[in-house]
């Protein structure tokens, strides 16, 4: 007798549904394929020959450490480490402050098991990071978009909306926000709403998940203090990576949250991998010691400045007088928001089949049927020739494959 899957799986996995997407962006590895798709770090970002003289120091030194298991929260030399980075950088920490985890997306999975509850509700912003709605989906809960503009999050939409969800006795439990270089948009939350906010969280007493993957590539203008810096509660909850300044394959990430957070991230890692890759954390630690992670991230930098300012050039030569785009000051995002009869999920198969450019179309940002006329563009991944190339064909592209 043959299976049926169906009337097997879980209703977690029953409510996990195939994208559309996965079998375009297949199409987006074709060599000849301009992708402004993914949100990786180009090949050039990456500082190879360093890394393989640290990993030759790594494995020569600690061989055994390298094959072994780690501690569940992460080798203590590297959690000292990722403490005195976030001191640094304005967000005073010790190690009992840090979890390290297995990217940043566990972190925000951990937390969702520590604090959500079926039905619960949570709020995240509109347009938001395809992979927060992804794992926060997974706890059955209800999320509320708060909208944003040109500042962020409409932090008196939010307060609005919490007014009446206190009347019903149902507010949030957490807020997850990337209030700097934001995904999809590059935004970045103004000073006064992120005060606004917190006052907010202090107020009607929900967490703040605050995700910084992109806030330490700024290539112009002043910077923003963190939510968790200007947080004197200790409600923000911090979620760090390594993704996009050193190597998303190291798989490396951190929670940065009170000591009581922390233990209970510990005991609940323990069901689910137990440690993170041990070479990752040894190799980001030799490469972090010897200067050449404040290294790449200025290399980095410099790089996306001048990717954001070709794209943004050829955008303005290009693109419809119509249409709009955000200006990044840092991160790998711009969000472009077309005329409305654009219908950019339509528009994506002809743009990778016909013009051979690939990009990610605006609903995928959204919980709830938005965007249809917006997408995101990654400047990071292609060369400043590819960008040149590929934002006239995907003007044309669209403007031929998008009528909605
Ligand atoms: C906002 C944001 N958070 C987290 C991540 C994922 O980070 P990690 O590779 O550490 O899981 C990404 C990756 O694109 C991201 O854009």
């Amino acid at each position: 007798m043959t299976v049926n899957w169906a009337e097997h799986f879980s209703s977690l996995a029953s409510r996990t549904e195939d994208s559309a997407l996965a079998d375009i962006f297949k199409l987006t590895e074709r060599p000849d394929v301009i992708s402004f798709a993914g949100g990786f770090p180009a090949p050039d970002m990456y500082l190879i020959p360093e890394v393989q003289d640290v990993a030759k120091e790594v494995f020569s030194r600690h061989a055994t450490k390298v094959l072994g298991y780690g501690p569940t929260p992460g080798f203590s030399e590297f959690r000292d480490f990722i403490a005195a980075r976030q001191t640094r950088l304005g967000m005073p920490a010790v190690p009992q402050n840090i979890l390290i985890t297995s990217g940043s997306l566990q972190a925000l999975d951990l937390l969702g098991r520590m604090f959500l509850d079926k039905g619960d509700r949570v709020v995240v912003e509109g347009p938001t990071y395809l992979g927060a709605i992804t794992t926060l989906s997974t706890f059955d809960v209800q999320i509320e978009t708060v909208p944003t503009d040109e500042k962020g999050l409409q932090v008196e939409w939010l307060e609005e909306h919490l007014r009446a969800w206190s009347r019903q006795d149902r507010l949030p439990r957490i807020l997850y926000t990337i209030p700097t270089f934001q995904n999809p948009s590059g935004r970045v939350l103004d000073l006064d709403r992120r005060y606004y906010l917190l006052e907010l969280a202090c107020h009607y007493d929900f967490m703040i998940i605050e995700d910084n993957a992109y806030g330490e590539l700024r290539f112009r203008g002043e910077p923003v203090p963190t939510l968790k810096s200007l947080d004197e509660e200790g409600r923000v909850i911090y979620l760090g990576t390594l993704s996009k300044v050193f190597s998303p394959g190291v798989r490396l990430g951190w929670l940065h949250a009170e000591p009581e957070v922390v233990r209970k991230g510990i005991l609940l890692r323990q069901g689910v991998d137990q440690c993170s890759n041990s070479i990752g954390q040894l190799l980001a630690l030799e490469f972090g010691k010897r200067g050449l992670l404040e290294k790449q991230i200025q290399h980095t930098s410099q790089m996306l400045k001048q990717k954001a300012e070709m794209t943004l050039s050829q955008l303005e030569k290009e693109f419809p007088p119509d249409s709009q785009w955000t200006r990044p000051e840092g991160g790998f995002y711009t969000w472009v928001t077309l005329p409305e009869h654009i219908d950019t999920q339509k528009a994506l198969l002809h743009c990778v089949e016909k013009a051979r450019v690939a990009y990610v179309p605006g609903p995928a940002f959204y919980c709830r049927n938005q965007g249809q006329n917006q997408l995101r563009l990654c400047y990071s991944e292609p060369s400043l020739d590819k960008i040149k190339e590929g934002i006239p064909r995907l003007a044309q592209a669209l403007a031929e494959g998008g009528r909605g």
